[in-house]
């Protein structure tokens, strides 16, 4: 069942992913090289701790998962956990970073590159972000659920990228993850119609190689098959009256 948001309930939802973008932007000044990635988790919980306690970070917890963050490198597409790897040169790292404020969650992710990074994965950082905006122009009130993802995929197939099939965009409101899921691939005219008051994450992960992943051994990071690059750039939005908002835009 998709749960359309009241203007009221996606002014907490807009509240809970400016917060969580403001973070995520704050972070993405710590990649460096040098840094270790359980460094940039450590930033994000003390970060949280110096706001007032209406924030809580969504992902620690969630289905067991640890921390506040999801920090994936280079071919990890996503759920990379921080640990004591160190970022060097050339490196690509995606945040990804949620937060709860009052029963309503945000969701966001970026990926930036370490120090001086190969024109091809700076090409790759664009085309994913770019695709991202591409979807998030379809989500307008009429429009099919699938024109989203059609327009995501078409962006990054025409780039010779390919995207992710197994992670998608989701509903997102009173909880993380809600219906409907937001594929990055699909029909041009398919899927439900999309109405005022939805209120979706879009997340277009997107790989230089092919799209086939498999998951680590911790059991939640997904990586590449191929091991080449992979990227990943999230904003939550609404369709209300004023047209598309994307509620996680500073
Ligand atoms: N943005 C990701 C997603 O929507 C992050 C979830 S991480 C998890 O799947 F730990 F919460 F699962
Ligand atoms: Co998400």
């Amino acid at each position: 069942m998709i749960i359309l948001k009241t203007k009221n309930e996606i002014e907490k939802i807009r509240t809970a992913s400016k917060y969580a973008m403001e973070i995520l932007l704050y972070l993405r000044d710590f990649i460096k090289e040098g840094i270790k990635t359980m460094e940039l988790e450590r930033l994000c919980e003390d970060k949280l701790r110096r706001y007032n306690r209406k924030i809580r970070p969504a992902f620690k917890g969630y289905n067991g998962y640890p921390y506040c963050l999801c920090i994936s490198l280079n071919d990890e597409v996503v759920h990379g956990m921080p640990d004591d790897r160190i970022l060097k040169n050339g490196d690509i790292v995606s945040l990804d970073f949620g937060v709860e404020y009052e029963g309503f969650f945000g969701d966001v992710a970026l990926t930036e590159g370490v120090g001086d990074i190969s024109e091809e994965a700076k090409r790759l950082l664009k085309i994913t972000e770019e695709s991202l905006y591409k979807g998030i122009d379809e989500a307008k009130e009429g429009n099919r659920l699938n024109d989203i993802s059609h327009a995501i995929q078409s962006h990054v197939e025409s780039a010779g990228f390919s995207v992710v099939r197994e992670f998608v965009g989701h509903g997102i409101g009173s909880n993380l993850h809600e219906e409907p899921q937001v594929p990055n691939f699909g029909e041009k005219g398919k899927g439900i119609r999309l109405k005022k008051g939805m209120v979706f994450a879009i997340e277009p992960m997107v790989n230089m190689g092919k799209s086939e992943v498999y998951i680590k051994e911790n059991g939640w990071t997904a990586a590449t098959l191929d091991g080449s690059l992979s990227a990943h750039f999230e904003h939550t939005i609404a369709i209300t009256d004023k047209g598309t908002e994307i509620l996680s835009k500073l």
